[in-house]
């Protein structure tokens, strides 16, 4: 059988319930899939739940249910928020289940076979919380170097001669640059075993939960060298023997605190020691931290990813719309080498900046252009050398970012076209072309559909629902295939449009919904004077202002003004500056993508050297700062107000 391109996340501990950590690593391994669905491969994504140890039978305990009930619940909770994410996981692999059993037993059997499994006494402290063995000169004030509590242990035990991998491991890690990524973290791994592998104790005296060491009930396997196992497991290992279609793995994915002295080292020594293939790329990415401190369900600082899809669907996502959000959101914020502060503020710049401002402002912009401009379908022409350049520079970036793990940066390049055509139509004004009546008009909307139609296409292994929104507006089928990506043929002249759809409606004001914030105190109110009531006027005179929709493309503050910021609008298809005095209130970047409502038919006038060419309205609060009006729902650019 073919080998199908198998990643993995680690298998979570039962003892506590899912957040965004974990499906960040879920997410890592799902676009990679999709990836390599969308470029015609068969993917594999594994991943599952780690039952077995005493960690987790201490929880049940806690819980005060039998263990398996206990792990049965907690597993299905890790099963429904990746159903949840639609992170389409091929094997949820349960370490209770008796296929890893046998797999486990039957590869312990192997390395004691071939003496790399000896008994001896242990003696010495157990970190429980961490599930690992702690050296003497390690504890500080009866706490392991994690922090955790740990316990005397004192048995006869079986141990692993992981000292005697050191040399082949050095070996591998330096002929083969790419098996441990990203670089720094491989760095850790090279100083960690050049200070010296000890040989490590690999079962527990039985407490009547975990897997029994073969021969001798008496104990069970230690549950970390019994839970990298399941990566072999999974493929049917060892009743079909590897190389198999799966095995070896092509990427482990993880987090640091489990790469060094567990994924990139003891786990490839087992391998090596039964003469198993190894992975192919083992790597490790940093934390979501919150306040600076890990994420953790034990922290009580973990965000949920429902909390966070609730939050955009309260501002009007719709659900499939908000679980892509999230998804977008965990890639976009992804932890790469250093670790990020996961918080719902960063989370709602994202969303604003990219998927409101940027992927919504360029699809809605543009379909209603070619609405009004070339009768609501796709012209055609021949779409202009510089946007099929920026096109096949999107491509190439995406696959190698992708191939290299680097997921955030993939991410970028894929709403790179988007980010392209909202500056190709400031610059290019589709609306002076149609006014003038110039040919090129139809080059230009040819070229933004396919600029639009590529990120369709590169968005789809992180926001599948998003690809098919938008491929359903542009009134075409998905794209299926990498191959399609980018080809012209692919938004064919002729095709109907449909009327743009708003996706992703931009986020009102920060909540404080997904963390707790504190409670701001109330400002003092100042007095304030009361103004005189405004004088009656006739309907005709209301009439002769011109209120419009606008929206802002662009915003820069007005150095040495203290108040004004410059803002480009875009009023229907013209363009105008404007200023206004909101500079003290709102950032420039709160500011993009954002409708307003301004008097369209104001005298220009001079501000600071600089033209205003209409007003922009809003309210004042009760300290006089503007409070900027906002249609309740996205409007069509230049739409009239009365
Ligand atoms: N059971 C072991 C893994 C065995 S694999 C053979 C374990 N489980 S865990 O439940 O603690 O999961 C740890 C993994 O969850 C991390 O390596 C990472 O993939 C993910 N994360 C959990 N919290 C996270 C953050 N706050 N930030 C990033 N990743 C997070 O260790």
């Amino acid at each position: 059988m073919a080998k199908r391109f198998y990643v993995t996340t680690p298998i979570y501990y039962v003892n506590s319930t899912p957040h965004v950590g974990h499906a960040l690593t879920m997410m890592a391994c799902d676009v990679e899939k999709r990836y390599r669905e969308l470029r015609g491969e068969e993917a594999c994504f594994l991943t599952g739940t780690d039952e077995n140890g005493l960690k987790v039978l201490e929880a049940a305990e806690q819980a005060g249910e039998e263990p398996q009930a206990f792990v049965d619940r907690i597993s299905r909770s890790f099963k429904d928020d990746a159903d949840l994410l639609r992170l389409d996981y091929d094997i949820f692999n349960r370490t209770t289940d008796p296929h890893h059993t046998v797999a486990s037993q039957r590869l312990f059997e192997i390395l004691r076979d071939n003496g790399h499994i000896f008994e001896d006494t242990y003696k010495g402290w157990y970190d429980v919380s961490a599930e690992t063995f702690v050296l003497e000169s390690e504890v500080v004030d009866g706490k392991s170097p994690d922090g955790n509590p740990v316990k005397w242990v004192e048995e006869k035990n079986w141990f692993f001669r992981l000292s005697s991998f050191a040399e082949p491991l050095l070996k591998k890690i330096e002929e083969e640059p790419d098996w441990l990524q990203p670089e720094g973290r491989k760095n850790e791994v090279v100083a960690f075993i050049k200070q010296g592998l000890r040989d490590i104790c690999i079962s527990r005296s039985n407490p009547g939960w975990g897997i029994p060491v073969p021969g001798d009930e008496s104990r069970v396997i230690y549950v970390w060298f019994e839970a990298v196992i399941n990566y072999l497991a999974a493929t049917g290992w060892p009743e079909k023997e590897a190389p198999n279609d799966l095995w070896p793995a092509d990427v482990h994915w993880m987090a640091k605190e489990i790469f060094t002295r567990f994924h990139a080292t003891l786990w490839p020594a087992m391998l090596m020691g039964a003469g198993l293939p190894l992975p192919k790329c083992v790597i490790a990415h940093g934390w979501f931290t919150f306040k600076s401190e890990k994420m953790s369900k034990s922290k009580g600082n973990a965000t949920k990813p429902l909390d966070l899809i609730e939050r955009f669907e309260e501002d009007g996502c719709s659900r499939d719309m908000a679980i892509d959000a999230v998804r977008w959101a965990l890639i976009r914020a992804f932890p790469y080498e250093t670790d990020t502060n996961f918080t719902s503020d960063e989370v709602e710049r994202i969303y604003n900046v990219d998927l409101a401002n940027d992927l919504g402002n360029g699809l809605n912009r543009t379909l209603s252009m070619a609405h009004k401009f070339v009768g609501g379908s796709i012209p055609d022409a021949e779409p202009e050398g510089e946007a099929l350049e920026s096109i096949k520079e999107a491509k190439e970036a995406f696959a190698k970012a992708v191939e290299e793990h680097r997921l955030h940066d993939a991410a970028e390049a894929a709403l790179g076209p988007i980010r392209y055509l909202n500056k190709y139509i400031d610059r290019r004004e589709p609306w002076t072309l149609n006014k003038n009546g110039v040919p090129a008009l139809n080059n230009v909307m040819r070229s933004a559909i396919l600029l639009i139609r590529t990120s369709e296409g590169l968005i789809r292994p992180i926001m599948p629902a998003a690809a098919a929104a938008i491929a359903r507006q542009l009134g075409l089928e998905p794209i299926s295939h990498w191959d399609q990506i980018g080809d012209p043929a692919t938004a064919a002249g002729g095709t109907a449009l449909s009327q743009p759809e708003p996706m992703y409606p931009r986020l009102q004001e920060k909540k404080a919904t997904v963390e707790e914030k504190p409670k701001e105190q109330p400002k003092p109110k100042k007095e304030k004077k009361q103004p005189e009531p405004a004088k009656e006027i006739e309907f005709g005179d209301f009439m002769n202002v011109s209120l419009k929709v606008a929206r802002i493309i662009e915003a820069e503050p007005i150095e040495g003004s203290k108040k004004l910021t410059k803002l480009q609008v875009t009023i229907g298809e013209e363009k105008r500056q404007i200023l206004a005095g909101i500079k003290q209130h709102y950032e420039p970047e709160d500011l993009i993508g954002r409708q307003i409502v301004v008097v369209a038919n104001l005298k220009p006038a001079k501000l600071m050297g600089h033209e205003s060419q209409g007003m922009l309205l809003a309210a004042d609060d009760v300290d006089g700062a503007p409070i900027l009006l906002q249609p309740d729902r996205e409007a069509p650019d230049g739409t009239s107000v009365h």
